[in-house]
């Protein structure tokens, strides 16, 4: 995809990220709570300012899951609006997600960490997690295609009323696929990565990922691609938590 159409779509460009992240601390910072180059040395936090909370590598994976599965809560409400009420998807918002979806989810947190990584560590030991890893991957590239599919319809201004229900679906089979994936990875995958790379190796690998980031987005990538989907949520009326109360089982007809 052309890369100033991706970052006008993502807002997760190195520019736009820069000017986000410029104040927020960085992630090596927040894991270690201690300083990684010079400019931090002196990092204790300024008057009133909050302590920085450590975030270990694995709990980093996890909560870039947080922010995908924001992502697949869009996708769940855009399938059941557009069965109900098409003109109320736009087309834009369900392309800003499927392109912050490709950006942040299949080409950082796939490709640079998980197949980096994460998959080829595990797969090195016998354990519970090994059997997984084929699957995980094939899930990886059925996602792509999924994302590739859901990028080229959404292009237009107005969706197809012959392309509605297949699109339902393809976004319902997404979300399905990928809320077992991540539940996978976080309960089973992750827990055998950080026993097979031990203590030490971890909190460098902690690092390398920070590296990672910083080349990819140019400054704090979870922070930015948590900005992008708060605004999609907005812009669809998804960023009322309270909305997705469930009724009391008695006032279910
Ligand atoms: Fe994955
Ligand atoms: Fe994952």
């Amino acid at each position: 995809m052309d890369i100033k159409r991706r970052e006008l779509l993502t807002g997760i460009s190195v520019a736009g990220a820069g000017v986000l992240i410029n104040a927020c601390r960085s992630n090596t910072q927040t894991r270690t709570g201690g300083a990684t180059n010079d400019e931090n040395k002196n990092d204790a936090p300024a008057p009133g300012e909050a302590e920085p909370i450590e975030v270990t590598a694995t709990e980093d994976l996890m909560r870039e899951h947080g922010i995908l599965r924001r992502a697949l809560l869009v996708y769940q409400e855009s399938a059941v609006r557009l069965r109900q009420d098409p003109a109320s998807v736009p087309p834009d918002a369900l392309e800003k997600t499927a392109n912050l979806f490709r950006v942040f989810g299949e080409e950082y947190h796939e490709k640079k960490l998980e197949e980096t990584f994460i998959f080829p560590a595990v797969k090195k030991t016998a354990n519970a997690a090994t059997a997984y890893v084929d699957i995980l991957l094939a899930q990886h590239v059925r996602g792509r295609e999924i994302t590739d599919y859901l990028l080229s319809i959404s292009q237009a201004d107005k969706i197809a009323s012959n392309s509605i229900e297949p699109l339902a679906k393809a976004l319902e089979s997404f979300v399905r696929m990928y809320e077992h994936h991540a539940a996978i990875e976080d309960t089973v995958v992750f827990p055998a990565w950080k026993a097979a790379v031990g203590g030490n190796e971890l909190d460098a690998l902690g690092e390398k990922f920070e590296e990672i980031e910083h080349e990819q987005f140019g400054s704090d990538g979870f922070e930015t691609a948590l900005k992008r989907m708060e605004e999609i949520e907005q812009s669809l009326g998804l960023s009322n938590l309270d909305m997705f109360t469930a009724p009391a089982p008695s006032a279910v007809k």
